[in-house]
């Protein structure tokens, strides 16, 4: 398929199959299109990590990226997202990379255009490329996923990280368990189950901390940064208390002595800049298979 849409569509094997072309991007490996192809990145919320990482993955592949800035484009004129993905196709835009604030925006471009189009975080839907970035950085670590405990921990209730990851690590044999205020906790994501914070982070493999999504709140949730430190978040002392191999990761951005206490962020456990690097290659992979997967796979041809 060659459409990204959300991880539940992915295959073990496809997962397996990504996860081994970035390994293979990082390791130098090279790969460019026959013709001439175009990629444009509609970001409709804020990002640094995805937007940055998707261009430098498009350059890298040798796509020419067409600039598209929704604060400027004809959306403020109305434009529905529809007209607007149409308009690029209409042009010659041969892939789309959106993310929108609302929970699967894709549902209106479904079966409409005939180009690729990535899912690069749909509210508090899914976010594909962050999960298999982190599906990566796992396996770099531990060579697999099979018995691996993976405790998500924070604002489980709005994150599209915790839906992806909990979907896609609970296929491939990980054992996730769910942590952070009680009441962000929400047991519609399935694949894993609540527990103390202080159990989590002292039996899990993988730590992976979540940030409070303040902008899909519809109230303030009135607890103070070290508050949420000392209840909710890694302090040093809770560090202390992992596993000898624990790692820590995040998909950030990170607010330092909230979720995670600021010294911890680059510590020997940390694995947080190592999954933005990873997301370059995933990032690399996931076009690749879109490209080659548009139009029949006819198109362009694998040559490197
Ligand atoms: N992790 C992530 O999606 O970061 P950005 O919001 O900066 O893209």
């Amino acid at each position: 398929m060659r459409n990204l849409l959300t991880m539940n569509a992915l295959s073990v094997l496809e997962i397996e199959e990504i996860i081994g072309q970035a390994q293979d991007f990082a390791a130098g490996e090279g790969w460019f299109p026959d013709r001439p192809t175009y990629v444009a990145n509609l970001f409709f919320e804020p990002s640094t990590r995805t937007k940055s990482s998707f261009e430098m993955a498009e350059r890298k592949l040798g796509l020419q990226v067409i600039p598209f800035d929704a604060g400027t484009s004809s959306v403020l004129k109305g434009e529905t997202l529809y007209d607007t993905a149409r308009t690029l196709e209409a042009i010659g835009v041969n892939a789309l990379v959106i993310r929108h604030e609302q929970d699967a925006y894709f549902a209106e471009l479904a079966g409409r255009l005939n180009i690729a189009v990535i899912n690069a975080g749909d509210g508090c839907g899914h976010h594909p490329t962050q999960s298999l970035l982190d599906l990566m950085t796992i396996k770099q670590e531990f060579g697999g996923f099979n018995g691996i405990k993976v405790a998500i921990i924070g604002d489980i209730r709005h994150s599209r990280v915790a839906r992806s990851n909990a979907d896609a690590l609970k296929r491939l044999g990980a054992n996730v368990v769910f942590s952070g205020p009680p009441e962000w906790f929400d047991e519609r994501i399935g694949n894993g189950a609540y527990e103390d914070m202080d159990t989590a982070v002292k039996t899990a493999d993988v730590v992976m901390l979540l940030r409070i999504q303040h902008e899909r709140h519809a109230q303030n949730h009135h607890r103070t940064n070290a508050d949420y430190l000392e209840r909710f978040g890694l302090t040093k002392a809770r560090e202390k208390s992992m596993k000898p191999r624990a790692i820590i990761m995040h998909p950030a951005p990170i607010n330092r002595g909230v979720e995670i206490d600021s010294d911890l962020v680059e510590c020997r456990r940390a694995r947080i800049f190592k999954q933005m690097e990873n997301g370059v290659y995933i990032r690399m992979a996931v076009l690749k298979r879109s490209l080659e997967q548009a139009k029949g796979g006819t198109v362009y041809e694998n040559n490197h």
